[in-house]
């Protein structure tokens, strides 16, 4: 620490120090976050054969317009057929689906036709030329807009076009009700899947009670 940052921040840095006891314990600089997805990356290849990868490394990443991140190693098939189509739909896969999910994330669609192993069924989306994986609850269909280069990964950035839903996992509100989802999450660390489905509280609103 520079005398300037001391200076600057100086109870910051003298109140207590992370390796002190009974503070945190230092992980190293890992690829962790929580929860994390599970996204089923659906592309065709150039002989229009669908494949899927599993990807935990994305998210949402825009509002308007809506847009998701997938990051992708150039070694992955699905990320040579997305240079090449730019389109892509992301499967939300539930807990039926998650040895599945494993398998698309454990071989290759290079060698493999992983929907013929697993019986899973590819539809072409609606708005873009892509496969999604019927069964998953939730599909996304996505147009990609920008590529980002991060180190081992490329970041592709896609628009949503559209969002579809199985309509036995709508609440009687018409809205995804989560306990019905199950979808699953990824543990980065323990390298275990996770169900979700537990509403705990109003976003926007539990919050609010700190306000004044
Ligand atoms: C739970 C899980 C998450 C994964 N997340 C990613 C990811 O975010 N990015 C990536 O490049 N590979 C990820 N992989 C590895 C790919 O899914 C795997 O290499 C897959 O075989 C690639 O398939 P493809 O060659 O047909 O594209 C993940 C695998 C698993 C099991």
């Amino acid at each position: 620490m520079t005398r300037e940052g001391i200076d600057r921040f100086p109870q910051q840095f003298f109140i207590r120090h992370a390796n002190e006891p009974g503070m945190k314990r230092s992980l190293g600089a890992r690829t962790v976050a929580y929860p994390l997805p599970v996204f089923l990356v659906g592309t065709y290849d150039s002989q229009h054969r669908p494949d899927v990868m599993a990807a935990a490394w994305g998210g949402i990443c825009s509002s308007d317009p809506p847009g998701i991140a997938v990051s992708i190693r150039p070694s992955r098939y699905t990320h040579k057929n997305l240079i090449e189509t730019k389109v892509f739909t992301i499967s939300i896969p539930s807990v039926d689906q998650m040895a599945e999910t494993d398998f698309f994330g454990i071989v290759s669609g290079a060698d493999t036709d992983k929907f013929t192993k697993t019986g899973l069924t590819p539809v072409r989306a609606e708005h873009v030329d892509a496969p999604y994986v019927e069964e998953c609850p939730v599909v996304l269909e996505c147009r990609v807009t920008n590529t980002v280069e991060i180190g081992s990964h490329t970041q592709f950035i896609g628009e949503i076009l559209d969002v579809k839903c199985d309509e036995s996992v709508l609440g009687a509100d018409g809205k995804p009700d989560i306990a019905l989802l199950k979808a699953i999450g990824y543990d980065p660390i323990r390298m275990e899947y996770f169900v979700t489905g537990t509403v705990v509280g109003k976003a926007f609103s539990v919050g609010n009670k700190y306000r004044t």
